[in-house]
């Protein structure tokens, strides 16, 4: 079988789907559910359905687009990712993904290739935490790793409610229909950049990720008194924001104390009220993101900062809330992904390596209820999550070949 991706056409996708966009190119901004994001929908269902893909969304907005299969009641192959870009980011992240997964069903489909289990494509909701502040929203509603009673607590930072939000998007579908059985894939599949730098410096050009690294997420809020910026004494102040300083830096040195070289953590987010130059913040909300490879050093990561944070709170005489919003488990490849991965590669010639994956995905979630693995292509200096992430088409062309391989092997 000849898989020959129409790379021309992928590239102009790519390109089509990053002009829905709230920053100015070559910056993508597309936040879940804004307008923008709503119109990438509108292009991607369109694009699905011109490739004879059955279309069905479902109540959080996931949507599969299926290649029925000669034996239709059979468990089906998947693979996707995820369309929402985080503010100021670049092309490549998720869209390769949904994009090469559906460029790798096309190149099926002109080889002649008929698979007797269907093959779907999935478009996750919601991967990035930008709007409402966890990630993996689909994907974790799909294995149930979120009930829909804590969906439905779920608000964006203007306090509209996951729920508001999905009815203004059209949805309006039952939540507790969202969940997958575990018995409903037989493999998932996910192409993705590889948004770090091993693969470039190696010269390799393609990873099979064996794990994804155990991701965590604290919102820390710090109340303390306001007033004016001229009139209030030193001594007589409780800056919010400066305990929110001192606060960030106490998360840099919890990951640098742990370095095993996966430990990172970051303050990624960080708002102080009331927001004036000549008023001293009253408040101020941190967004913290804590990761490792080894749930025991994550975990460790996480109580050094609570006690951080608790011993700045009283130091500074400031009252200091943390909310754990989510602390995930790693995951373990597939080994029936991995086999039909490294076989799809030795079988097309392509140089692979054995890695793990450092940025969650959705298939962190979507391998509690099948068998999952990752396909990484390089991406240019190891840069994602901004205006200059960038992935050469060839690498593009060479995903897309390993990833429609493997489908035809798993789906056959
Ligand atoms: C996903 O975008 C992540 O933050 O790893
Ligand atoms: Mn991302
Ligand atoms: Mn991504």
């Amino acid at each position: 079988m000849k898989i020959t991706p129409d790379l021309n056409r992928l590239l102009n996708e790519l390109e089509t789907l990053a002009s829905f966009s709230d920053a100015p190119a070559p910056a993508v901004t597309r936040v879940v559910f804004s307008p923008q994001d709503l119109a990438a929908r509108a292009y991607l269902r369109e694009i699905l359905s011109a490739a004879a893909l059955e279309l069905r969304t479902d109540a959080v907005g996931n949507t599969f687009a299926r290649w029925a299969g000669a034996d239709p009641n059979l468990p089906a192959v998947a693979t996707g990712s995820h369309t929402d870009a985080v503010p100021h980011a670049g092309r490549y992240d998720g869209t390769v993904g949904v994009l090469g997964g559906l460029e790798a069903i096309r190149a099926l489909q002109r080889s002649g290739f008929r698979p007797r289990r269907s093959i779907d494509l999935l478009v996750f909701t919601s991967e990035e935490p930008t709007r409402f502040g966890i990630g993996c929203l689909g994907s974790r509603m799909l294995s149930g790793a979120l009930s829909p009673e804590n969906a439905r607590l779920l608000k964006d930072g203007d306090g509209n409610s996951l729920k508001e939000v999905l009815q203004e998007a059209g949805l309006d579908g039952t939540l507790e229909n969202v969940r997958l059985a575990n018995t409903f894939y037989h493999g998932f599949i996910e192409l993705h950049i590889e948004q770090g730098p091993l693969l470039e410096r190696k010269g390799i050009p393609v990873g099979i990720v064996t794990a994804i690294a155990a991701p965590a997420t604290l919102r820390v809020r710090i109340e303390g008194s306001g007033g004016h910026a001229g009139a209030v004494l030193m001594p007589d102040r409780r800056d919010a924001f400066l305990a929110a300083a001192e606060i960030a830096l106490a998360v840099e040195s919890a990951a640098k104390a742990t370095w095993s070289g996966d430990s990172v953590a970051t303050t990624g987010v960080c708002s102080v009220f009331p927001g004036a130059v000549n008023s001293i913040p009253s408040r101020a909300v941190l967004e913290i993101d804590v990761r490792d490879t080894d749930l025991g050093r994550r975990d460790g990561m996480l109580s050094a900062i609570r006690a951080a944070c608790e011993a700045i709170g009283v130091k500074r005489q400031l009252r200091v809330e943390i909310d754990l919003i989510n602390a995930d488990a790693p995951a373990q490849a597939s080994p029936l992904i991995t086999e039909a991965l490294s076989a799809s590669c030795q079988a097309l010639r392509i140089e692979f390596m054995f890695m793990v994956s450092r940025a969650y995905h959705d298939s962190l979630f979507i391998s509690r209820i099948a068998p999952t693995g990752m396909i990484f292509i390089p991406c240019r200096n190891g840069i994602s999550h901004r205006p200059d992430e960038y992935a050469s088409p060839e690498d593009i062309n060479r995903g897309v070949q390993v990833l429609a391989s493997a489908l035809a092997q798993l789906a056959q």
